[in-house]
C-alpha cells in the first residue's frame, strides 16, 4: 500500500490543568470588575493558574503521558513531537525539546514548536498529518500547552479576566483504514492585523529592557472588540469552507469543538452556521481561554462525558493572534479510556 493512502487518527487523548483555581470573585479584588460582568460578557466563571515553576513543558508532559498511558504505549513508541504554544517556557530552545527530555522520548525523533497562538493546535494537527502521511512517522504527539498567566497584565481588566493555563495532548497514529481520523482541513492567516492581539516586547525587535518592563511591553495586549468581530466571521467561514471541501453538510456533524474564547463568540458562530448550542460543547466557564490548549481540553471533556462517540463527525475550529485561523473535520475513532 502506498503511504499516500494512509489516514491519520486520534488514538488517545490526555489533559492536565493546574490545581489552583482563580475565581471571578477573587479577580474582583484585584481589578475593577465583577463576577456578573465577566460571566455575561465572556461566559467565564473561573480559570486555572499554574504554580511558580509549573511551565508549559511540565503541563504538556503530563497531558502527553496521560495520552500514552490511555493508549497503552510508552515514550519509546513516539516518532514525532509537535508542541503548539504562544507561551514557550523560554525563547529557545523549543518547548518541544524541553518536553521531550521530561517525557523521555527517543533522541532520533524531530521535536519542534508551532507558533500560531490560539490556532496552534489546529495548525500542529495539520503539520503532523502531512508529515505522517508520507509514511515516515507512525505515531505523533501533538501537544497544546499554555501558561497565559505569565503574559497577562494583572492590572488590565480588559484582558486578565479572560485567560487561563493548561495543556492537552493527542497521540496521532496512521492507519490504512479509509474515511477515519483527520478528514479535511483549512488554515489561514492575516498578518496585516497582527497588532489586534500581540505582545510588543521581549523578542529580538524589542528586547527586554528596564524601560520596556516599566511600560509593560512584555504583556499581551488586545483590541477585544475587533478580535471578537474577526473571530466570529472567520470561524464560521472556516467551518463552512472545510465542510464544503469534504462534501459534508453541517447537519451531519455531531459535534463542533471551537476554540474556547468567549461564549458569545461561540453563540454567534453557531447561529451563523444555523447549528444549536447543544452541538457546541464548552468548558469555558471553568477554564477560560487557554489558547492552544483549549481545543484538546474541550475535546477530551466532550469525549469523557460520553458525548463524542465512535464514528461521529467532529469539527474543530480555532482563531487567534496573527491573525490565524483553522478548522479540521475528523471522524472520531473511539480511543481507550
Ligand atoms: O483567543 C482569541 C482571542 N481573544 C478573544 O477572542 C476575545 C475577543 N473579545 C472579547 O471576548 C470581548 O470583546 C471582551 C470580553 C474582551 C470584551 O467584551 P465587550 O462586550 O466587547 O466589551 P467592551 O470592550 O466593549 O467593554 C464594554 C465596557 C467598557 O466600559 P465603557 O467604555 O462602556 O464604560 C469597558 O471599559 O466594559 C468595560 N470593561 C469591563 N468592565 C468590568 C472591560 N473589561 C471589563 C471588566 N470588568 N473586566
Amino acid at each position: 500500500m502506498s503511504s499516500a493512502e494512509l489516514s491519520v487518527f486520534i488514538r488517545a487523548i490526555g489533559v492536565h490543568t493546574p490545581e489552583r483555581k482563580l475565581t471571578n470573585a477573587e479577580l474582583s479584588t484585584m481589578v475593577d470588575t465583577s463576577d456578573e460582568w465577566i460571566k455575561t460578557r465572556s461566559g467565564i466563571a473561573e480559570r486555572r493558574i499554574a504554580a511558580p515553576g509549573e511551565n508549559p513543558s511540565d503541563m504538556g508532559a503530563k497531558a502527553a503521558a496521560k495520552a500514552l498511558e490511555r493508549a497503552g504505549l510508552t515514550p519509546a513508541d513516539v516518532d514525532l513531537l509537535i508542541v503548539a504554544t504562544m507561551t514557550p517556557d523560554v525563547p529557545f530552545p523549543s518547548t518541544a525539546c524541553l518536553l521531550q527530555a521530561k517525557l523521555g522520548l527517543r533522541r532520533d525523533i524531530p521535536c519542534f514548536d508551532v507558533s500560531a497562538a490560539c490556532s496552534g493546535f489546529v495548525y500542529a494537527l495539520q503539520v503532523a498529518k502531512d508529515m505522517m502521511r508520507s509514511g515516515a512517522y507512525r505515531r505523533t504527539l501533538v501537544v497544546g500547552a499554555e501558561k497565559l498567566s505569565s503574559v497577562v497584565d494583572w492590572s488590565d481588566r480588559t484582558t486578565c479576566v479572560l485567560f487561563g493555563d493548561g495543556a492537552g495532548a493527542v497521540l496521532l497514529e496512521t492507519t490504512p483504514e479509509k474515511n477515519v481520523g483527520l478528514l479535511g482541513n483549512l488554515l489561514g492567516a492575516d498578518g496585516n492585523n497582527a497588532e489586534l492581539l500581540h505582545c510588543a516586547g521581549g523578542g529580538s525587535a524589542a528586547p527586554a529592557t528596564a524601560d520596556s518592563l516599566r511600560d509593560g511591553k512584555h504583556f499581551l495586549r488586545m483590541n477585544g472588540k475587533e478580535v471578537f468581530r474577526h473571530a466570529v466571521r472567520v470561524m464560521a467561514e472556516s467551518c463552512e469552507r472545510v465542510l464544503a471541501k469534504c462534501d459534508v453538510r453541517s447537519e451531519q456533524v455531531a459535534w463542533f469543538i471551537p476554540h474556547q474564547a468567549n461564549s458569545r463568540i461561540l453563540e454567534a458562530v453557531a447561529s451563523q452556521l444555523n447549528v444549536g448550542m447543544d452541538r457546541f460543547p464548552s468548558n469555558l466557564e471553568r477554564y477560560g481561554n487557554t489558547s492552544a490548549a483549549s481545543i484538546p481540553l474541550a475535546l477530551e471533556e466532550a469525549w469523557k462525558d460520553g458525548k463524542i462517540k465512535h464514528g461521529d463527525l467532529v469539527l474543530i475550529v480555532a482563531f487567534g493572534a496573527g491573525l490565524t485561523w483553522g478548522a479540521t473535520l475528523l471522524r472520531w475513532h473511539e480511543p481507550p479510556r
